[in-house]
């Protein structure tokens, strides 16, 4: 009979058969996987686990922290924090075009992975949260983030000496059965029930070029949006919602004078499997609530406008 527990037993007898007294190397998140992954291998062998959590300063608010909290001080996980915000700013400066930011976010996060785990010289395995669907997902699709990494350190030309075995213990696992785990791990329920997160993070919700003013000011809004879901206890109701920074100047009244400032737009989808989705239809009053705190609260924001639009034929994301 299949019950998280017997599958959380059953993995850690596995890892420790597995990995021996050597350790252990896994690239963290803030995602639904590797947290899972994190907790269980934390389980199994303690200290020969360490994680590397790369900020790269496109996450959601105050994401970088609760990271933190969650795992290196709440669990007693070992986490390496790289803050690695600026280098990304840096390395997307000029970059517009939708792919190539996906690309170059993709890239800089298996090279600052790479030096990190350089530095662990003794580390034998590479852990990841692969699991089910990404397996029978072919590569070629919109980069997962288990992909870059794997084909990183399998195919890739890594020194023989940095070669790692891979440890992926929810491989034959569907998304529900992960949650479930977590929730059995201890994992905070909000965490393991959170709407999904694109690998590229804010890069892709900021049309265009990204700044870190963008970046700042989406993660803010992004939040208030998602904070009065909560509140009205809509989140769970919807499968995906976020926010989006037009960096359009639109007209507002300031005081008595005209001022031009950016336009944020608020996306919400109902979806079973990500492939086709509906525009939640959210209740006025609650979308003119978010939209006067966006507003109220931000300065640079004039303008929140709501997405009305299916999928197919637009996209989940705006880019
Ligand atoms: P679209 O925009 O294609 O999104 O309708 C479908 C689902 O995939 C997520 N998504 C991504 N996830 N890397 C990811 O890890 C990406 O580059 C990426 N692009 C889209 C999106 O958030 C939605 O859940």
């Amino acid at each position: 009979l299949w019950t998280p527990e017997h599958i959380i037993e059953d993995q850690i007898a596995r890892v420790r058969a597995k990995v021996g007294s050597d350790e252990v190397i896994l690239g963290l998140s803030g995602g639904v996987d590797s947290s899972v992954v994190a907790a269980l291998l934390h389980k199994a062998i303690g200290e020969q686990l360490t994680c590397v959590f790369v900020d790269t300063g496109l996450l959601r608010f105050n994401e970088g922290d609760q990271v933190m909290a969650t795992f290196a001080e709440h669990l007693g996980v070992k986490v390496i924090r790289v803050d690695a915000a600026e280098r990304y700013f840096k390395a997307l400066a000029g970059v517009t075009d939708p792919e190539a930011k996906r690309k170059v976010i993709g890239n800089l996060f298996v090279e600052i992975f790479d030096e990190e785990a350089g530095k662990l010289a003794n580390a034998r395995w590479l852990a990841q949260g692969t699991i089910y669907p990404d397996v029978i997902e072919s590569a070629g699709s919109r980069t997962g983030k288990a992909h870059v990494i794997k084909s990183h350190h399998n195919v890739g030309g890594l020194p023989e000496h940095m070669k790692l075995g891979l440890v992926e213990p929810l491989r034959e696992l569907f998304k529900d059965e992960v949650r479930r785990l977590g929730v059995e791990l201890g994992l905070p329920r909000e965490m393991v029930y959170r709407h999904p997160f694109p690998g590229p993070g804010l890069g892709v919700r900021i049309l265009g070029e990204v700044r870190p003013e963008y970046a700042d000011l989406l993660a803010r809004a992004d939040h208030v949006f998602i904070e009065e879901l909560r509140a009205a206890g809509l989140y769970d109701q919807v499968s995906q919602a976020f926010a989006v920074f037009l960096p359009v100047k639109s007209v507002g009244v300031v005081g008595d004078a005209r001022a031009y400032e950016w336009v944020i737009a608020l996306r919400a989808v109902e979806t079973v499997d990500f492939m086709t989705a509906h525009w939640a239809q959210l209740p006025y009053e609650f979308l003119g609530k978010v939209s006067n705190r966006i507003i109220n609260e931000l300065r640079g924001i004039s303008r929140v406008v709501y997405d009305i639009s299916g999928k197919p034929p637009a996209t989940i994301e705006w880019e």
